[in-house]
This record gives C-alpha cells, structure tokens and sequence, in this order.
C-alpha cells in the first residue's frame, strides 16, 4: 500500500464482481438477441478496460470492440467537468448497434457528452453500460440501461477506478482513505 494511503472499506468484493458481470452480460445477451451486423461494445478509457474485458467475455452474441479515450481528471479527486477526446474510435458506428461502457457514472458529465458525441454519428442504437453507479454524485441526467452496482459518494478505486494512476489493478472496488 502507499504511504499514507489506506482502503478503508470493501464496496464491491471479488465475488460481487463475478457475479455482477455475469448478471449485466446476460441481460445483454437477452436485451439483443438477434442482430443483423455484430454489436459494437465501446470503452471509454482508462477505467472500463477490466470491466469491459470480463464483460465481453459474458456477453454471448457476435460483437466488435473499440475505445474511446477521454482527458482524465488529472491526479485529483473530484470531477472537472472538462472532459476533452485524447484518441477517437477506429471505426465508424453509424447504422450500428452500439454498448457504451464505463467504470463509474459519477457526476455524468463524461457519459452525457460522450452520449451526445456518439449519437451525433448516428448509429442505429445506443445503450449505456456502466459498472458503477454513484446516484448522490450526479450533476449531468442520464438515464443507464445496464447497471452494476449503486455505492455511496465515496472515492471508489480498484476494479480499473484510480487514484493517481494506480489501484487500478485491485481485484475488488475499495474507498481509499488519504491520511
Ligand atoms: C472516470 C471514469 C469515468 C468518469 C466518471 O474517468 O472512468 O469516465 O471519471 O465521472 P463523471 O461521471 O463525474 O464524469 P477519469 O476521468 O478519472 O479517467 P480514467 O478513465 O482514465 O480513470
């Protein structure tokens, strides 16, 4: 652990994870069903990249993947507001059916413009997919289709979320306490 830094409290154990996952990659599956073209499952980076990983894996149709990578907070812990794209899609997903994915909905700021960004491209379907959600932090109103768990407005790392750049590797979601 780093200095004067601890995770005070579990939010979301390992076992929660799996489970989680499991339950949102099949009401995905169950949600589409049939699609004429592969579904195109997109992550904002950095955070989503191990949700978006174990997700894939539990969503059982034909898919593509693709990333989007947004301006960060910086090494603070609260929400700017700025939210500026750092590196685009590689694809085009007009007339495709398209996932967004995050880690967190926070305040919603970066999913609302990213909503609007993307349906500007228009693509034949938009859903929103986020691990976590934090329903006391929210400034930007946005409705999710697919949602993990609800925590309460504490600073949440691991399972992707960090702090600094790092605890992104921790196999569970902890509130890290600054001494
Ligand atoms: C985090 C997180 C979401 C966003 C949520 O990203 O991954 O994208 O904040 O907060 P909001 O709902 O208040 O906008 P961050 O900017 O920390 O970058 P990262 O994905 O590289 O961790």
């Amino acid at each position: 652990m780093i200095k004067n830094q601890t995770i005070s409290k579990i939010l979301v154990s390992e076992d929660e994870v799996r489970n989680t996952v499991a339950r949102m990659g099949a009401e995905i599956t169950a949600h589409y069903g049939q699609l004429d073209k592969e579904l195109m499952v997109i992550g904002l980076l950095r955070g989503s990249f191990i949700f978006m990983a174990d997700l894939v894996r539990q969503i059982k149709i034909p898919l593509m993947i693709d990333f989007l990578t947004l301006s960060s907070y910086g090494d603070g812990t609260v929400s700017t507001g700025d939210v500026k794209v750092v590196m685009d899609l590689n694809s085009s997903i007009e007339d495709r059916d398209v996932l967004l994915v995050e880690d967190i909905v926070d305040t919603g700021r970066t999913f609302s413009k990213v909503i609007r960004m993307m349906r500007n491209r228009n693509p034949r379907s938009l859903k929103v997919c986020t691990f976590l959600n934090k329903p006391e932090a929210r400034i930007a109103e946005i409705d999710i289709d697919f949602c993990g768990v609800d925590i309460p407005n504490e600073f949440a790392v691991g399972y992707g979320l960090d702090y600094a750049q790092n605890y992104r590797n921790l196999p569970y979601v902890g509130v890290l306490q600054l001494d």
